[in-house]
């Protein structure tokens, strides 16, 4: 009652939006010039439900009441604050990104702020409540859902405008987990697609090191993980914009590496000459090497196991025998 209550309410949102940034004057000279200036097609904006929230301190609210929206659920979707003890709109001024379930219902919203973001967050997005819990949501999974199966592939993105734009150049297999750690959850929403998944995170330490966290238990979950690496300061969004859809996705392909090679490999540069590093990575690759599935996948394990001890310049039966000892 509650949930369908709060889908009601993002459904009137995401509609009320999309009205703005088209049909008003407001919208169109600041919300739309701002889409078309990230190159954003109107194809593009109309399939993601694209929208903007005018930048005044009440009129979504008060037309939202005047329609018979309760106060209360208007709250607890995130679109309304009280501000002096006065509704308030939250995203005013911000242009909006509709965040889909699987079968197209809106769970809630992402609102980028225009220009700078000196003292305001870039993207303000929905809180919790009975129908949106993060955790379990990837955003873009409406639309790639099918190309995902199609292609037996998943790419994994940090942001909102990486899974649009990609879109946009014909890369249609690709969702994003807005900027958080990836869960459990997420790894099995993908799961439930493909076996496969390819993380293209942005090329700051801070993507490489949100990556790397993940690849743990995308191994347990039984994934294949493998790894696209951006040049610095540039995203998914910025790059295909930069080189165009073609060389773009041409770049995917001759850059994607597998993900525990690819951890192996910077580890061992880290570790340098310092033996007690080493020993503590052979543990850790051994770990990781030890949660592929042995009996869904022998032939993996064995795989990883050849490949890291001559790596690692180590005996391989010795690496089998750390492997085993991490196997309950
Ligand atoms: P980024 O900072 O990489 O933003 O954060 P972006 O997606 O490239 O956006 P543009 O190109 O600057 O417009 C990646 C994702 O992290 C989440 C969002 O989901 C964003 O898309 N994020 C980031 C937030 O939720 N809040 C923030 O303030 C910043
Ligand atoms: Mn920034
Ligand atoms: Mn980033
Ligand atoms: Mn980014
Ligand atoms: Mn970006």
């Amino acid at each position: 009652q509650l949930a369908d209550s709060l889908f009601i309410i993002n459904n009137y949102a995401r509609d009320y939006f999309q009205e703005t940034l088209f049909n008003s004057e407001e919208g169109q000279s600041v919300g739309l010039s701002y889409f078309e200036e990230r190159g954003f097609t109107e194809e593009t904006i109309r399939k993601f439900q694209l929208g903007y929230c005018l930048n005044t301190r009440d009129t979504f609210v008060h037309t939202a009441l005047a329609k018979g929206y309760n106060l209360e659920y208007l709250q607890k979707t995130g679109l309304v604050t009280i501000r002096n003890e006065q509704p308030a709109d939250n995203y005013r001024g911000r242009v909006i990104f509709p965040i889909h379930n699987q079968s197209g219902k809106i769970l809630g919203f992402g609102a980028r702020i225009l220009g700078k973001h000196d003292r305001a967050p870039k993207y303000i997005n929905s809180p919790e409540n009975e129908i949106y819990i993060k955790s379990r949501v990837l955003y873009g999974t409406y639309f790639a859902r099918h190309a995902i199966d199609r292609q037996d592939e998943c790419l994994l993105v940090e942001g909102y405008t990486d899974v649009v734009s990609l879109h946009q150049a014909g890369v249609e297999n690709v969702v994003a987990s807005s900027g958080t750690s990836l869960t459990q959850d997420q790894l099995r929403l993908i799961r439930k697609y493909t076996n496969n998944l390819t993380i293209l995170y942005d090329g700051d330490s801070a993507g490489v090191k949100a990556a790397l966290r993940g690849l743990d238990m995308a191994v347990e979950e039984g994934l294949n993980v493998r790894l696209v690496l951006f040049p610095d300061k540039e995203d998914p969004d910025s790059y295909v914009r930069k080189i165009g859809a073609d060389a773009f996705r041409e770049f995917i392909a001759e850059n994607k590496q597998d993900f525990i090679l690819f951890k192996l490999h910077t580890s061992l540069q880290d570790a340098g000459n310092d033996t007690q590093k080493k020993a503590q990575l052979v543990n850790e690759i051994a770990e990781t090497i030890s949660k592929i599935d042995k009996v869904e996948d022998f032939t993996k394990q064995q795989d990883y196991i050849r490949q890291c001890s001559q790596l690692l310049k180590i005996d391989e039966q010795g690496l089998v025998q750390l492997v085993n000892k991490f196997i309950r």
